[in-house]
């Protein structure tokens, strides 16, 4: 069974991923896992934090010779900013250290300072936005890389693009073909496939940024080139759409999912929702009139491209802080504020990809096995070979 953990703290020492069930004799490229940093590290609005960190993964188990050999892969990514908070969170209380603590005591509304400090006790919220902070995705995006460089033996890829940034939406759907060559930018600016589009997306965020606000929006992943059949539909925790949803929501400001066209489809009639079902004699395949249901039914992959969506609300941390109470005193003051994001959709579907990988090549692994890269590929074509007879 394919799982991961991520461990670490935005301004500790580093990130770890550790990334356990990757079948022997995956080729692995440290440049390639290297670029995925790279991709979550881009997009207009991001904080000054992006411009002192460049991340780099430390490939420290599971790897050799280029190649997965069987036991748990492990990821370090180190914090460069660790230099400025080496006294602030050392891991050894040591005398005067109290005096150099950085402590937030004014809970910022939609962020975990409040909640995470009355469940864990703390005065001090510094320990759980330390956690809760989404500098925890670089270990994710780096156990994703894995997860895709395993995919791609399969011919299976996974890509995002932006749909909307605040109220504006690209209102269409996107071709394979257009996110990819979106993948290829070395600029990003906000991930979407058209450019008067991105163009007005950026004029929102600028808005943002002028009145110390921030903005959210939408962001789609699609996995292309998934074989028909993985996840089930026999029981709520083996359906692929059930698990994707908990995948992608359980990413730091996202606060909604669908599966295709879900909420267009809540919209509308049966008749103008459901994916027609036709035959190609030539082919001998199954062919579909649209993909309007995201790759899913009954909680099965269909063989069309997988499309998830994640809703992503505005960035907690404001410029222009909201109304908040001080913890020690309890009176009211004005939220804390930290040197933050304003933008992150473009990155967060970096995220997602990640996310939606994972999940993706553990319902491979579920459905082909392998403890060699070779083992499951021989399973994987005896699949698809039955597939092809059916
Ligand atoms: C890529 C990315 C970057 C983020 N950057 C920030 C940030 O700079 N400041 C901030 O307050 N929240 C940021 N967030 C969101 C918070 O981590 C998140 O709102 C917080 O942990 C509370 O969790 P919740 O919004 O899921 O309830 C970011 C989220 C993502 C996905």
């Amino acid at each position: 069974m394919l799982r991961f953990e991520t461990a670490g703290e935005s301004h500790g020492e580093c990130l770890v991923a550790t990334l356990t069930g990757i079948p022997a004799g995956v080729p692995i490229s440290l440049e390639a896992v290297n670029h995925e940093l790279w991709r979550r590290q881009q997009g207009y609005g991001r904080g000054g934090r992006m411009k002192i960190e460049t991340d780099r993964a430390e490939i420290v188990a599971g790897v050799r010779h280029s190649r997965t050999i069987g036991s748990p892969v492990a990821i370090l990514i180190r914090n460069q900013d660790w230099q400025n908070w080496t006294e602030a969170l050392p891991v050894e209380d040591t005398e005067g250290a109290e005096g150099k603590k950085k402590p937030v005591t004014r809970p910022r509304p939609g962020h975990a300072d409040l909640a995470g400090a009355i469940k864990y006790n703390f005065e001090d919220a510094r320990y759980i936005l330390e956690r809760a902070s989404a500098r925890e995705t670089t270990a994710r995006v780096a156990a994703g890389a894995v997860a895709k460089a395993f995919l791609g033996e399969f011919g299976i890829r996974v890509l995002s693009h932006v749909i909307a940034v605040g109220p504006v939406h690209l209102g269409r759907a996107a071709a394979w073909d257009e996110i990819e060559a979106l993948s290829r930018r070395t600029e990003v600016l906000l991930g979407c496939v058209d450019a008067d589009v991105e163009q007005k997306m950026k004029e929102v965020v600028d808005q943002a940024y002028r009145t110390g606000d921030t903005v959210g929006g939408v962001f789609e992943v699609v996995a292309h080139g998934v074989p028909p059949g993985l996840g089930s539909h026999i029981t709520w925790d083996t359906r692929l759409d059930g698990r994707l949803a908990q995948a992608i929501v359980s990413m730091q400001a996202v606060k909604g999912v669908e599966i295709g066209f879900a909420a267009e489809g809540a919209a509308s009639f049966g008749s103008a929702v459901q994916d027609t079902i036709h035959y190609d004699k030539e082919a001998h395949r199954f062919t579909r009139g649209a993909n309007r249901a995201g790759g899913l039914e009954g909680g099965m992959t269909n063989g069309q491209d997988v499309l998830v969506r994640g809703l992503l609300k505005p960035i907690s941390t404001l410029r222009r802080p909201l109304e908040s109470v001080d913890l020690a005193t309890r009176e009211p003051a004005l939220a804390a504020y930290e040197r933050s994001d304003v933008c992150v959709v473009p990155a967060a579907g970096v995220i997602g990809e990640a996310m939606v990988a994972l999940v993706v090549a553990q319902a491979c692994l579920e459905k082909f096995g392998g403890d060699s890269l070779g083992e499951t590929r021989r399973n994987y074509e005896g699949y698809l070979e039955q597939v092809k007879n059916f």
